[in-house]
C-alpha cells in the first residue's frame, strides 16, 4: 500500500519541522514547505522539501502543481510577525503578516480541497495560538492575523463539510521553542537559578491566566495533532486547545 501523503506548511524550523519529521517516522510521505534553502532547514532526509513563499500570489498557482493533487493531510504551521520595534506597521507590513498567517493558507487549502476527488479523505490541521484571546500592544497584529485564521479555518470546515474532509484547529500556548528555551537558559545562568525555576516565574508573570509551570513541548503538540487526524471526519470544525488553560474554562 502506498504511504499516505502529508503537506506541512512552515516546515523548515520550529514546530513545523518537528511535525514533518515525526509524521515521516510514523510512515507518512511528507512534503515540507518554507522559504529558506533545504541545507539550512531543521529537516532530515526523511522529508521532501519545497521552497515557496506564502506571501506571494504565484505560490497559489505553483505549489498545487508541485504537490500534484490534494494530500491526505495538510498542516499549516507557517507564521510570520511584524517588526516589534515598529509601533505602527505600514499597510504593506500588515498585509504581509495577514497573507502568510491567514490569507494564503486559506486560499491554498480551499484550492487543494476543491481539487480533491470525492472518494479521498483529507484532514487539515491549522495551528493557532492563544494570542487570539489577548489584544496586546506588541502581539496584537499577530493575534489579529491568527483570529482571522481561526474564522477562515471554520469557514473551510463549513464549506467542505459534505466533501469527505476535516478542517480543525490546534490552538497552542507558549511553546518550548529554541529561542525561548535559549533565552530562559541564558537568564537563569545569569541569575544563578535553574531553568525550571526561571520558566515557572516567567510563565506566572508573563501571563497570570496560565495554569502551567512549563513550556509546552513539541512532542505533545504532535500527539495532539495526531489525535485530531485519527478522529477523522468527526474533528471537522473542532478546536483542540493545548494552551496551558490561559483563557479560562468558560471561553
Ligand atoms: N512558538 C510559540 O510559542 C507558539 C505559541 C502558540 C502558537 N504557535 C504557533 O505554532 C506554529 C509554529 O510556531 P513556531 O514558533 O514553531 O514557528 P517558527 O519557528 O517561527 O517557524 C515558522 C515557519 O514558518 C515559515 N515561514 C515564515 N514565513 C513564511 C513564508 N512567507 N512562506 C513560507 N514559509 C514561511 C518559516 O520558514 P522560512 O523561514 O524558511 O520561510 C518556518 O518554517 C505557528 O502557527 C505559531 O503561530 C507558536
Amino acid at each position: 500500500m502506498e504511504p499516505k501523503r502529508a503537506l506541512v506548511l512552515g516546515a523548515s524550523q520550529g514546530l513545523g519541522a518537528h511535525i514533518a519529521v515525526r509524521l515521516a517516522e510514523d510512515g507518512w510521505s511528507v512534503t515540507g514547505v518554507g522559504r529558506r534553502p533545504r541545507q539550512v532547514t531543521a529537516l532530515d532526509g526523511s522529508v521532501e522539501y519545497l521552497q515557496a513563499d506564502l506571501s506571494q500570489a504565484e505560490t497559489l498557482v505553483e505549489l498545487p502543481k508541485l504537490v500534484a493533487g490534494c494530500p491526505d493531510l495538510i498542516v499549516h504551521s507557517a507564521v510570520t510577525y511584524h517588526d516589534f520595534g515598529v509601533s505602527v506597521p505600514t499597510l504593506d507590513e500588515l498585509e504581509q503578516v495577514f497573507r502568510v498567517n491567514a490569507l494564503l493558507p486559506y486560499r491554498l487549502l480551499h484550492q487543494l480541497l476543491s481539487d480533491k476527488p470525492g472518494d479521498r479523505f483529507c484532514s487539515c490541521v491549522v495551528l493557532n495560538s492563544d494570542a487570539i484571546f489577548h489584544a496586546r500592544r506588541l502581539s496584537g497584529i499577530y493575534a489579529a492575523s491568527k483570529a482571522a485564521l481561526r474564522v477562515l479555518t471554520t469557514m473551510l470546515a463549513d464549506t467542505f463539510r459534505a466533501d469527505n474532509a476535516s478542517v480543525s484547529t490546534l490552538l497552542l500556548g507558549p511553546l518550548a521553542d529554541a529561542k525561548k528555551t535559549a533565552d530562559l537558559q541564558r537568564i537563569a545562568t545569569k541569575r544563578g537559578m535553574s531553568p525550571e525555576e526561571l520558566t515557572k516565574a516567567f510563565l506566572r508573570r508573563s501571563n497570570p491566566d496560565l495554569v502551567i509551570d512549563e513550556l509546552i513541548d513539541f512532542e505533545s503538540c504532535y500527539l495532539s495533532l495526531r489525535h485530531l487526524v485519527e478522529l477523522g471526519a468527526v474533528a471537522n470544525g473542532s478546536l483542540y486547545r493545548l494552551d496551558g488553560g490561559s483563557a479560562g474554562s468558560l471561553i
